[in-house]
Formats: C-alpha cells, structure tokens, sequence
C-alpha cells in the first residue's frame, strides 16, 4: 500500500518535470502569429558593443556617445572590458548547471512558496504561455522588507528571505560574490547612462540606496517542439536595467526598435548583455528604450543565462526626470511607485510595469 503511494506520488513529479516531457503541454504553444522563425537567415545587424576602456581612441566623450546611440535605438548592447574577473562568472555558471542537474526532488527543498517567494521555480507564464524554463531567484539585499500590500498605509511589511540548497556549501558563497561584481557594474553603467542623458553622473543613485536588485539563474532544457514553444516569452524588463551573462548557446532575441524585426544577441565571449527597462525609459521621457526581447528554444543543446535585475528602491517614483522635460516636451507619463509595482508583482497581481499602463 504505501509503496504503491510512494510510487505515484514520485511518478507525479517526475510527470512534471519538463526535462522529461516528449512532447508539449498545451500550456506551452503559442498562438501561432507568435511562434517564432526558426529557419530565418538572421543576417541582420546585430546589437552594438560597447567596449567600457578608456584609451587614446576611446575617450569619455566617444564612450557616451554610444552609450547614447544605443540606448536610444537598440535599449540593448552588449560590453566588453567590464572589469568582472572571469573566474566568478565561470564558477557561477557551473553552479547554476550543478543546480539544476539535480532531480527534481532535491530541487523542490528550495521550492517558491507563499512565505519565501525567492528559490526554485518552473511554473512562470508569460502573457500567459507557460515559459519552458526553470529558475532559481535570490535577492542581492537579503531579507528584502516590503508593505504587506499594494497600498502600503497599515504599515504591516512582508519579509522576504533567500532560499539556498543546504548541498552546497559553496553555492551560496559564489552567487553572493558575483553578485557584488554586478552589483558594481550596474552602477558604474548607471552613471554613465545618467551623464550620457545630460545628467549629473550620480543623479539616479538616491534611487538605488535601498535597492531590490534580484539574479536569476534560468535553465532552458531541450525542447521536443521548438517551433511551438518559447524559453520566455516576448516582454519587456521592469526595472532600470539588466546585466545578461548568457552561455555560448544562443536563442536571446530582441525586438529591433528601427522596424520592429526580431534579431538575435548572438552570445560574444567575454561580454554581458545590458538592457533598459521600463523604468529608464520612463525616467528618460522615452528618450531612451525598453526593448522587447524573447528566447527561442534548441531541440538538441540546454542554455542557461544569468540575469542580473538592477531595481530601484522601493519608494521611487518613477516618473519623467524634471529635468528632461519643457513646456515643448512634457512629460509622457504619470508617476507610478516602484515598490507598488513590486508588491503587486510579487503578490502575483500582473507580471510587468507596462509603460502602456502609464502613458498620458
Ligand atoms: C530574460 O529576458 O529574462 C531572459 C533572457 C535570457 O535568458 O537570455
Ligand atoms: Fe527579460
């Protein structure tokens, strides 16, 4: 009796692993207008890259200026001489494999829930398609305190705490030290995205002191029907700006601002790929872009990448910067709270800060 119930209830999990799935859910196929090309040649040109060394023939002035062009046309870039060591970003890569490798069981002990809401999860829908992918989320500031509700007046808070697997005791130190790395970075390529609006380098740093920054480790495994079936969905990032550190696989795509063509950020070694987000677009009064972006799947090889979310503190306004805006330019649209965004979305409300949502 008992083994046969042990025996359904470890059928049901395997059942639910997607590693092991022969064909698709329906959960996961898109409507059709959406599927994406496989076949398509993809010669287009590709997003910039922007090398973060100063020399003789890079200056300053010639850094912001493409800082500023692809900000502008792409929202995307990739950027080489980072200054990150390659051994974290190597070592993180191999725990994130040594994670997800394991059995689903072992990776349920670190399962999302009610109560945590950071750890293992494989059940993200995005614009409601099932995502074929699995995640692991840590906050970089651990426990993150946030209003127990969106509209933040009865004071109660929710306290949200890191989940790590016990099986590694270098798990968590790795992820906590590439995380400062990229935690560095990011405000090393906020004040350069400030200066190149016309800014104040540290403008937008009083926006970061208590910031709800989170890193991702995303695993896409092989999938049966790559042509029905995205890693995730097209969408746009919420917050001001997102580090990639993806592997030599490939599948990110974005949405090319120019003619709204979907062109591939094919992996360049050594580099990380930057994207704005909403907030920095809205902050910039769309002088600069959140761009549209997707993973297409692989029927043979897994990819991983690490995202790295810099998000604003919770009592951010995020709103058109005074400064970027006239009487000629008004502001395109309406303040909206950071951490109202973030309650709303962790509470599982909406997915994403829709810049459409707040347009004037
Ligand atoms: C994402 O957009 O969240 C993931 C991007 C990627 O895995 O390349
Ligand atoms: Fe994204």
């Amino acid at each position: 009796q008992r083994d046969s119930q042990e025996q359904t209830s470890l059928k049901t999990l395997l059942n639910s692993d997607i590693r092991l799935m022969g064909s698709l859910d329906s959960d996961f196929v898109l409507e059709p207008e959406h599927r994406p090309n496989l076949n398509s040649a993809d010669e287009a040109e590709g997003v910039p890259l922007i090398d973060l060394s100063l020399s003789s023939a890079q200056t300053r002035e010639t850094l912001l200026s493409e800082i500023c062009r692809a900000c502008r046309d792409w929202g995307f870039f990739h950027v080489v001489n980072h200054g990150i060591p390659s051994n974290v970003r190597d070592r993180a890569m191999e725990l994130a494999k040594w994670f997800f490798e394991q059995e689903s069981e072992e990776k349920t002990k670190v399962r999302k829930d009610e109560v945590s809401l950071m750890g293992y999860h494989d059940g993200e829908y995005t614009k409601n398609v099932r995502d074929w992918k699995e995640v692991f989320d840590f906050f970089l500031q651990d426990p993150t305190v946030l209003p127990a509700s969106a509209d933040f007046d009865d004071g109660e808070v929710m306290i949200l705490a890191n989940r790590w697997p016990l099986n590694s005791p270098e798990f968590r130190d790795v992820l906590e030290r590439y995380a400062k790395e990229f935690e560095n970075l990011a405000f090393r390529l906020l004040e350069l995205i400030s200066t190149s609006l016309g800014l104040p380098a540290d403008r937008l740093n009083d926006y970061f002191k208590e910031h709800t920054s989170l890193i991702r480790l995303n695993y896409y495994p092989p999938c049966p029907q790559p042509e029905l079936a995205l890693g995730i969905n097209r969408h746009k990032d919420s917050g001001a700006l997102t580090i990639l550190f993806q592997d030599a696989v490939g599948g990110l795509q974005v949405c090319r601002r120019s003619d709204g063509e979907w062109v591939s950020v094919r992996p360049v070694p050594d580099a990380y790929v930057v994207n704005l987000g909403n907030s920095m677009q809205v902050w910039s009064n769309d002088e600069y872009w959140s761009a549209e972006h997707r993973v297409v799947l692989n029927r043979e090889r897994e990819r991983f990448s690490i995202p790295f979310f810099f998000l604003p503190a919770i009592n951010v306004p995020i709103k058109p910067l005074e400064e970027l805006t006239s009487k000629e330019d008004p502001p395109k649209y309406r303040e909206f709270n950071w951490g109202k965004f973030l309650v709303n979305r962790m509470l599982g409300d909406y997915q994403n800060l829709k810049v459409e949502d707040i347009q004037m």
